[in-house]
């Protein structure tokens, strides 16, 4: 909330952590993020073949990590399809820049830990289809983890996804639901939006006032992904919006989020 009467400061989410300046959610870019001043970040969950939640946003290896050189013959084969002992010896910073060379895909449980326990986490399902059970695997891995349950302590956690089914089972695990949507949220997309859920995590490109004014009507939450320019900060400052997730935390922070000079 901000201090100053008629502004709204919103939340700064770091898109799979400092992810412009650092290998996309790896250790580093969450704990760059930190650094930048965000206060939380977004990272995308997957399941591995052997039922281990895991940060990783592509559906191959190929992109990110030097899969093709360990795993030749499996380079191209969903990055699900590997177990985590496999996945643990991949290098996820490399393709970044040599600086990073040896930093690895990162575990769910390892997250808080990374973090630093400083930061606010929205963990974005990204296999509900390919990987049924992953709500669930997910609801129990926090349930039982003594280091989420000190971040949760204090922190705060969403729990997002594209898929509206899969929100629901969240909303079912009594997880803190936000829908995802790739559209203007208006008031057809809100009505088939599950009741329970806190909010939607909107597409900036496609979010117009009038979407954003049925998001408030329907007294839900609004977050926009991903913000990366001075004028898409300022658009959607403009419309109020609660949360920014961007590959540039620390750019937001400076004058169009504290108001200029
Ligand atoms: O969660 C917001 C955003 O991360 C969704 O798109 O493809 O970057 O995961 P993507
Ligand atoms: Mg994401």
């Amino acid at each position: 909330e901000s201090n100053v009467p008629g502004r709204h400061i919103p939340l700064v989410v770091g898109h799979r952590g400092n992810s412009g300046f650092a290998p996309e959610n790896t250790a580093a870019a969450f704990a760059q993020a930190a650094v930048a001043g965000a206060n939380m970040i977004e990272t995308d969950v997957r399941l591995t073949a052997d039922g281990e939640l895991f940060l990783f946003h592509d559906e191959t290896g190929v992109r990110t990590t030097n899969v093709a050189q360990v795993y030749p013959l499996r380079a191209e084969d969903p990055i699900t399809s590997f177990t985590a002992g496999e996945l643990r010896r991949l290098d996820a910073g490399a393709h970044f820049g040599p600086e990073y060379a040896g930093e690895p895909i990162v575990f769910l449980s390892e997250l808080p830990a990374a973090l630093g326990f400083e930061l606010g986490v929205n963990l974005e399902i990204k296999s509900p289809v390919s990987s049924p059970g992953v709500e669930q695997e997910l609801a129990l891995m926090l349930a039982g983890n003594r280091d989420w349950a000190q971040l949760l302590e204090t922190q705060q956690l969403a729990v997002s996804s594209f898929d509206p089914a899969s929100v629901s089972r969240l909303a079912d695990l009594h997880l803190p639901a936000w829908q995802l949507v790739s559209t203007d949220p208006d008031a057809v997309l809100l009505a088939r939006t599950d009741p329970r859920v806190r909010g939607v995590v909107a597409d900036h490109r496609c979010l117009t006032a009038q979407g954003a004014a049925a998001v408030r009507a329907a007294e839900l939450g609004l977050w926009v992904y991903t913000v990366n320019s001075d004028a898409d900060t300022a658009a959607v400052l403009a419309l109020g919006v609660d949360a920014v997730i961007t590959d540039f935390p620390g750019n937001l922070l400076a004058p169009a989020v504290a108001g200029g000079p």
